[in-house]
């Protein structure tokens, strides 16, 4: 008797097990079937990766505030980007002359946490964001295009061989170009202007040739907001996709307001999905205080910036179809360490300066679990 009810006892707790697993791991869910996880952590809400940014001081800091950094990192994320440790002026010092270091701490820190890192980025085109030496080059412009051949080239390679611990790929991704377009034209900058209008096709051609494998985005901002880039931008990657130039995705930055009318997302959201690459909403944070007309974060504020939040997530899951969903990555974890802190006048983040999630944690979280603003 003892033996029958032992035995009814396992055949109750294997059916609960295999079905809680789904069989086949966790159900993808839209509005009407949320995903059935009952971890309470971002990236445990959804199939696709949640990201986040990092540098290697504070991933190397054991300060209270990194730990605490890294605590927060490691439960509701699981891919990350670099803010700042690897764009171009941070690792190319000189011809044949790079610093991996800071990547490399990074990729070492995703390898231990099991994280993705999204590369970002190869070419960006402000003053501080490429290195003087290269800025003030006055050789030729054959010669410029080599050395940015090189680079991207060196950089691709360097990292294509981190590999996690089961030999995959740990650098998954690059963002090739970052903010190419200025409105609906070519932006005009020392790339376009010593290598020509067709830098950005030339760049990812550089990059494939020095990994076959690596995901190619181009990233922008704006790209739902303005609808005239948007076009510009779908323009160039029809072009690339009709004459073979290789790209894999498209990154839309998502840097917004919480006035911002976002019933332009879902439109701007199926039109870039309708190209068939990746879609990675790849820096989000939404101010609150772009008028400066408030000095604290309101309820009243704090709550449209949810909302917004929201949206992003909601429009993300139930429209990119699920083979394209790269990933949603936050632009930064507190308020304070945001780029648009602003002295203290700018709240655009989603947790607050104790690592305490704001009202936009949990709107983001319903909008990964499928439910749409109210
Ligand atoms: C920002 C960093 O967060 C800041 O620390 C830095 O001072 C400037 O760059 N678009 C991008 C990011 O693609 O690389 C920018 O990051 C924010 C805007």
């Amino acid at each position: 008797m003892k033996k029958i009810f032992k035995l009814l006892i396992c055949v109750l707790i294997v059916s609960c097990s295999s079905s809680d697993d789904g069989g086949s791991g966790p159900i993808v869910g839209g509005p009407t079937n949320p995903n059935p996880s009952t971890s309470d952590y971002l990236k445990d809400q959804v199939n696709f990766p949640i990201g986040n940014t990092v540098s290697a001081a504070e991933l190397a800091s054991s300060s209270t505030t990194n730990t605490a950094f890294k605590e927060v990192l490691l439960n509701d994320y699981n891919s990350i980007t670099a803010g700042n440790d690897m764009k171009m002026y941070n690792m190319y010092m000189g011809p044949n002359n790079y610093d991996w270091s800071d990547g490399d701490a990074i990729v070492d820190y995703a390898r231990d946490n099991d994280l993705r890192v999204h590369g970002h980025t190869l070419l960006w085109h402000p003053e501080y964001a490429i290195p003087n030496w290269l800025e003030n080059f006055s050789g030729t412009d054959a010669e410029f295009e080599t050395l940015v051949k090189d680079y991207i080239q060196a950089a691709v390679a360097h990292f294509s061989e981190a590999l996690d611990n089961e030999g995959n790929p740990i650098v998954q991704s690059w963002d090739v170009v970052n903010e190419g377009y200025d409105g609906g034209a070519l932006r005009s900058t020392l790339f376009q202007q010593r290598i020509g209008d067709d830098y950005i096709a030339k760049a990812f051609q550089w990059a494939r040739e020095a990994d076959p494998d690596v995901k190619l985005f181009y990233n922008d901002y704006n790209i739902a907001g303005t609808p005239a880039k948007r076009a510009a931008i779908l323009n160039m990657v029809s072009q690339f996709q009709t004459n073979g130039t290789p790209i894999d995705g498209i990154g839309m930055q998502m840097h917004l307001n919480h006035n911002w009318p976002t019933s332009d997302l879902p439109l701007a959201i199926q039109e870039i999905a309708s190209t068939g690459l990746l879609v990675h909403v790849s820096e989000l944070d939404v101010k609150v205080n772009y008028a400066d007309d408030i000095t604290e974060l309101t309820a009243e504020r704090a709550a449209l910036q949810s909302d917004q939040y929201q949206r992003v997530s909601y429009y993300y899951k139930t429209m990119v179809p699920i083979s394209q969903q790269f990933g949603i990555t936050i632009w930064g974890v507190r308020d304070v360490d945001s780029w648009l802190y602003d002295n203290g006048t700018e709240w655009p983040l989603m947790y607050d300066a104790d690592f305490e999630p704001k009202p936009a944690y949990d709107g983001f979280k319903d909008g990964l679990n499928g439910m749409d603003v109210q």
